[in-house]
């Protein structure tokens, strides 16, 4: 009998051969070339009829509860049946925890199964014993795709963790477990599976030291929503949000607290994260929006003098080419002379930001680090820096300025134009030089 053929496609430019080059001799991509199944060719192939989208009945489904209502507000008001969700995040950030809990909470109402591949059977009964609940939830403790499948097929459950892709294989390709082939294969059955057998299925992947999630890109691109799972392990607090969701808006943010019994969520993280020290230099409140939520954090800055020829700029939860930016800005149009000190920023309580309406916070922060005077007191700022040193105005502010009235704020150092109804009051700027001055508190500079 002969051996069957092995193709190795390039997933760059579709080039495909029978063995396996480091370099696509067709696009010379290096390492894009991985493992492919053939099946044998279909001889004759059915033309199927096609349908019109008015004769297509399609009721929206009923999404299921996960049972953690900040998960669920992630996912855009719970978990759509047989779509195939992928979330991400780093070693021990928490994501066995997390689904075993949704899993529990929703085993008490559906078929609820956990296919571990990582941990045994025991090793989960003790983290379900410390999570408590979880009864219910049927486990499998299997690594062979094929298994996996056929037990999905015929138990159909209504919901089904794999913890996690990466260690699943497939006998049929001859590469080890977690690499790009297997990965892409385990996903696209999975898939298959999700939708035939009406299984909302959830993968847990790996992530690579960069951020992203290991394996092909196209996992990402074959998912119904792409959840990352963040925070640092060394602090309570995790995030999660949605970088993909075809069922509700991306970017929904989510925080959670890990306790000794799970991860608890925390309905109101403008509380926890916005709170500053009255009159402590280098501190600042940012009101930065999170896909449709505001979210008040504290920014701390800490501007240090240095020998070095190339001072540092370190930012953590700050994008750092936003904050090379920034300090030239200040330096440039601000008078504010950095280049013979370190600029340190830090985003309170493992947060990250991405978006530019922090800018401004970013900036007083910096500014209050390098006079040695304090921000103004429950204020808080959002707004973009450009380039010229002007102030764009920020997406949403209606929402951000609702926030900070929601946490008891005064004022808000927003670009100018911005408008809003409560109560708050508007310290409009036209610059960043401007702003400065509105929300510094120079009377209480160190020393002056
Ligand atoms: N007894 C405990 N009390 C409090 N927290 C605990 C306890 N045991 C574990 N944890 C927390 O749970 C985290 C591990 O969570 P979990 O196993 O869900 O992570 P994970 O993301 O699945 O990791 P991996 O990628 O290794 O599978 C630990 O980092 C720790 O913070
Ligand atoms: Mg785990």
């Amino acid at each position: 009998m002969a051996k069957a053929a092995t193709q190795f496609a390039c997933t760059d430019c579709g080039y495909s051969a029978g063995r396996w080059f480091g370099k696509c001799p067709s696009c010379g991509e290096f390492g894009t070339l991985v493992e492919e199944a053939t099946g044998q060719a279909k001889s004759a192939t059915a033309a199927k009829p096609t349908l019109r989208l008015i004769d297509v009945k399609a009721e929206e489904a009923e999404r299921i509860p996960t049972g953690i209502s900040e998960l669920d507000r992630v996912l855009g008001g719970g978990l759509v049946p047989a779509s195939l969700v992928l979330v991400g995040g780093e070693p021990g950030v928490g994501k066995s925890t997390l689904l075993l809990s949704a899993l529990a909470a929703m085993s008490t109402s559906r078929r609820a199964l956990l296919v571990t591949g990582e941990e045994s059977v025991a090793q989960v009964k003790l983290r379900a014993a410390r999570l408590g609940g979880a009864e219910q939830v049927e486990i499998l403790a299997e690594t062979e795709l094929e298994t996996v499948c056929a037990t999905l097929e015929q138990e159909r459950p209504a919901v089904c963790v794999i913890d996690s892709v990466q260690t699943l294989y497939s006998s049929e390709l001859g590469s080890a477990p977690g690499s790009v082939g297997q990965v892409r294969e385990a996903a696209a059955r999975l898939l298959r599976v999700a939708k035939e057998a009406g299984v909302a299925t959830i993968l847990v992947g790996h992530v690579t030291k960069d951020g992203a999630v290991a394996g092909p890109r196209v996992l990402e691109h074959l998912v119904d929503c792409v959840l990352q799972f963040e925070g640092d392990r060394y602090h309570e607090h995790r995030v999660l949000r949605a970088s993909k969701n075809r069922f509700g808006s991306t970017n929904e943010l989510a925080v959670f607290e890990m306790t000794g019994t799970g991860l608890v969520g925390v309905p109101e993280p403008s509380e926890l994260f916005g709170r500053t020290v009255e009159g402590e230099i280098g501190a600042a409140v940012a009101c930065a929006l999170e896909g449709s939520r505001p979210l008040l954090l504290e920014i701390q800055a800490l501007v240090a003098p240095t020998d070095l020829a190339m001072p540092r700029r370190v930012g953590t939860g700050v994008d750092p080419k936003r904050l090379a930016m920034i300090v030239a800005v200040l330096s440039r149009h601000a008078g504010v002379a950095l280049g013979q000190a370190d600029v340190f920023v830090n985003v309170a309580g493992g947060v990250r930001i991405d978006e530019p309406g922090a800018d401004l916070a970013i900036g007083l922060a910096i500014v209050s680090a390098a006079k040695g005077a304090p921000v103004k007191p429950r204020i808080a700022a959002f707004g973009e820096i450009g380039l010229t040193g002007r102030l764009r105005p920020a997406t949403q502010a209606e929402r951000r300025l609702e926030e900070c009235a929601k946490l008891g704020l005064e004022a808000a150092v927003a670009p100018a134009g911005t408008t809003g109804r409560g109560k708050l009051r508007i310290l409009e700027a036209e610059t960043f030089r401007e702003a400065a001055k509105a929300g510094i508190d120079a009377t209480r500079a160190e020393g002056g």
